[in-house]
């Protein structure tokens, strides 16, 4: 009997501490309606653990910067190796003369590993035919491989697996078949160069993917065992890989390095942003939950949606938060602030509901105030902007009209701020 009402006094103990957070917080549903949204509040970037406010950028950068980026590798993309490998770097092929004579096209084969060929990283990069000197670019990773990106023979199909809902190895029928998303010619004709490399190389989108991936492969050279990191902390750190080739490339403004990525994608160019200052510019092109959507948010996906499809995305330890967000000690505008004082650009689509727009809108907003300790200005308006209305500062924002995806429309807007940012709007 005793035992009984001990039990059920435990029990009911439990279900007190529990049911709050289950009532406020209905992890496993997508909530797609704005007034269905639950009241919340965010944690304050400014505030320090000894209860004062940053006041300075000294402050930030020495103190507040390096805590909260840590909070970030504990609980949610894990460690991101600052060993330097002893890299290799390839030209695989070189055409001055590529697209019509408008390219240069290199392809640059990566080596991680001395001892072992096959880890490596394969770049395709368009540059200007007529650039007068070193050029500024976006670097990004794709989904389905180099030759994807543009209908051009003469990219060299990869030897790695791509995966996309099933594993393969691009074709000759590949080529140029996500060319949409990668608007070459746009890119080019405004001063640009483009660099990219598929995120395959890196570890493949799939929950063994870590086994054959560089989380397995550099481990020992990167004293890093494959669980203290996620795959999008790998695919973000083989970011920084590239960029350590850029610095050695004369004909790239290694100062103008701007990352870029779609969707998870998006996540691992802020988290790439964030861990490697290098990127002077960085932007998310609906990014989302774990990108640039706010947490606490219950809007579109939730931490524990994702964490469920894709648990190797992120350490374990984020598992924790999946039915008590609340308690998760940072939100994602505190990502967006990492990036202060460098530009950022957040972009949303009006029918990626998933992805939160509002709540990747109200992320750059909140990350503004890290901002303006700088003397930067962030997004200057907390009330959302019509579809196709850019608005901002040093943080910018759109929305545009249809669906997840990344377009022509997005990439015009990154070139036009990327030339303010950089000083060279008659570029
Ligand atoms: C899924 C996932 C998102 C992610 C997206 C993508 O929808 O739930 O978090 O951003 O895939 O990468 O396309």
């Amino acid at each position: 009997m005793r035992k009984y009402t001990l039990v059920t006094i435990c029990l009911v103990a439990g279900l007190i501490k529990v049911a709050p957070a289950f009532a406020q917080f209905p992890a496993d549903t997508a909530n797609e309606t704005e007034s269905n949204v639950i009241p919340y509040t965010l944690p304050d970037p400014l505030m320090m653990t000894n209860g004062k406010r940053v006041k300075t950028t000294d402050q930030w950068m020495k103190v507040q910067r390096p805590y909260l980026y840590h909070l970030f590798e504990e609980n949610v993309y894990g460690r991101y190796p600052k060993q330097r490998l002893a890299a290799r770097y390839q030209v695989r092929e070189e055409s001055r003369d590529a697209l019509g004579g408008t390219a240069v096209r290199k392809q640059i084969r990566i080596f991680l590993k001395p001892a072992d060929t096959s880890v490596h990283i394969d770049v395709l990069m368009y540059l200007p035919a007529n650039a007068k000197g070193p050029v500024p670019v976006f670097v990004g990773l794709n989904f389905k491989g180099n030759a994807t990106v543009q209908p051009d023979p003469h990219i060299i199909l990869s030897n790695n697996l791509v995966f996309s809902s099933v594993e393969k190895r691009n074709d000759d029928a590949a080529r140029g078949t996500t060319a949409s998303r990668w608007p070459v010619k746009t890119i080019l004709e405004n001063g640009f160069g483009l660099v990219t490399a598929c995120y395959s190389d890196i570890e493949l989108d799939k929950k063994d993917g870590w086994e054959t991936g560089m989380r397995t492969t550099l481990q020992h050279e990167l004293k890093i065992k494959p669980q203290e990191w996620g795959a999008i902390g790998a695919w973000a750190w083989g970011l920084s890989r590239i960029m350590d080739y850029l610095e050695t490339d004369k004909e790239v403004d290694a100062k103008k390095v701007a990352v870029m990525g779609l969707s998870r994608l998006g996540k691992t160019a802020l988290w790439a942003g964030a861990s490697d200052t290098r990127f002077s510019i960085v932007i998310s092109n609906e990014s989302g939950e774990g990108g640039a959507a706010l947490a606490r948010r219950w809007f579109g996906e939730t931490v524990k949606l994702m964490n469920d499809h894709f648990p190797y995305w992120f350490v374990d330890a984020y598992k924790k938060y999946n039915k008590n967000v609340f308690d998760l000690p940072v939100d994602q505008h505190e990502l967006l602030a990492l990036i202060a004082p460098r530009p950022l650009y957040v972009a949303s689509a009006a029918d990626d509901l998933w992805s939160d727009p509002k709540g990747e809108f109200l992320s750059a907003w909140h990350a503004g105030e890290v901002y303006s300790l700088f003397g930067k200005k962030g997004l200057g308006t907390d009330e959302m902007p019509q579809v196709e209305q850019p608005i901002g500062n040093t943080i910018h924002y759109h929305i545009r009209k249809g669906k997840h995806d990344i377009t022509l429309y997005d990439w015009e807007q990154y070139i036009n701020f990327a030339k303010v940012q950089w000083g060279d709007a008659n570029h």
